[in-house]
């Protein structure tokens, strides 16, 4: 798969999730076999005013590419700016018109730039004049189930010089509820020339071969799907050569954990990462035994080592319990 000049190893993308893919996430998932991955959004007029927050967000390493970098706005010039500002930390610049988030529509960014067509031409428009690196964007199907325009914006941004066009089923009013829809995804693919990339449930390895075959779609975008489980990368790019891939058990689940601690604590430090790395040890432990008392434990631990000691201790006996 290509997206403007960019080559990739694979058509598997992983999605921009807020809070969640951070630098040792990403540097996780690339060791499961996903080549581009994206940022978490960045907004736009943080950026320019060099907010220490969103300089954060940027934070990667060498290994750390092929990476997107995505961008929320409203204002073309700003948008415009912000993507000449980071056009170095990344191969690729995203444009996010799908965030349903109240604060973010608010300001007129994510889904709400969905509602004004003749600003979406003029954001894209901006933003392709001042980069020249490939550029994205990201949509949801519309506002709500009666603006569904999702084959109008995305024929005004390949018109107006984006690269590759990421679809998540969904309208903005259903936020995460309900199935994506992937009859949207295949519409899409059909309206443009441009490389269309589907979001939304996939799952299993199942899912994304099924998502490929139903919409035609070029590439395919995991999310919430790889929470605690890098192995769905891996399990569809074994699906596809043939290859078998079982399950992880607990002593893959501990060395990927171990891994993540090791990353987190490298790049944020341990005070973060207690804090930070609870719910991703919720999601790796999910289906092991004893998982809701482990969750229950480490939300009340208080340092670090201890937070350490208790996935050690956990994941181990879950080790002994499939041994014994
Ligand atoms: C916690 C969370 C954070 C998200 N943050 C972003 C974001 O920053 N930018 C974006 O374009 N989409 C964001 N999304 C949407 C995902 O990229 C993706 O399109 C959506 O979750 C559907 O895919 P999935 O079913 O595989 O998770 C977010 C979704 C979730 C659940």
């Amino acid at each position: 798969m290509q997206i403007g000049c960019l080559p990739l190893k694979n058509n598997i993308l992983l999605a921009p999730l807020a809070g969640i893919t951070d630098l040792p996430y990403r540097l996780i998932m690339r060791r499961y076999g996903i080549d581009l991955t994206f940022t978490e959004m960045i907004s736009a007029n943080g950026l320019v005013r060099a907010g220490r927050n969103t300089e954060a967000l940027l934070l990667s390493t060498a290994e750390d590419h092929p990476l997107g970098v995505q961008l929320f706005g409203d204002d073309p010039q700003v948008l415009a700016r912000a993507a000449a500002q980071v056009e170095d930390r990344g191969e690729l610049i995203d444009l996010n018109l799908g965030c349903p988030v109240k604060k973010v529509v608010r300001s007129g960014a994510g889904s709400a730039l969905l509602q004004d067509p003749a600003k979406v031409a003029q954001v894209v428009a901006a933003v392709r004049r001042a980069t020249s690196r490939p550029l994205t964007v990201k949509l949801r199907s519309g506002w709500d189930s009666s603006s569904i325009n999702y084959l109008e914006i995305g024929r005004i941004a390949e018109a107006e010089g984006a690269d590759a066009l990421t679809l998540h089923p969904r309208t903005r009013s259903q936020a995460f509820s309900g199935r994506a829809d992937w009859s949207h995804i295949k519409k899409l693919k059909n309206a443009v020339t441009v490389p269309v990339i589907g979001s939304g449930d996939i799952v299993r390895a199942e899912d994304a071969e099924a998502m490929l075959a139903e919409t035609g779609c070029d590439g395919i975008m995991l999310g919430r799907g790889c929470y605690g489980n890098p192995w769905l990368i891996s399990s569809i790019l074994a699906r596809r050569e043939g290859r078998p891939c079982p399950a992880p058990d607990p002593l893959q689940r501990l060395e990927a954990v171990r891994c993540h601690f090791e990353l987190f604590v490298r790049h944020f430090g341990e005070q973060k990462a207690l804090f930070d790395m609870r719910k991703h040890l919720c999601w790796y432990s999910r289906g092991l035994p004893k998982a809701a008392a482990f969750r229950t434990l480490i939300n009340a631990t208080r340092s670090f080592a201890e937070l350490q000691q208790a996935t050690e201790d956990f994941f181990l006996a879950a080790i002994d319990s499939v041994e014994t």
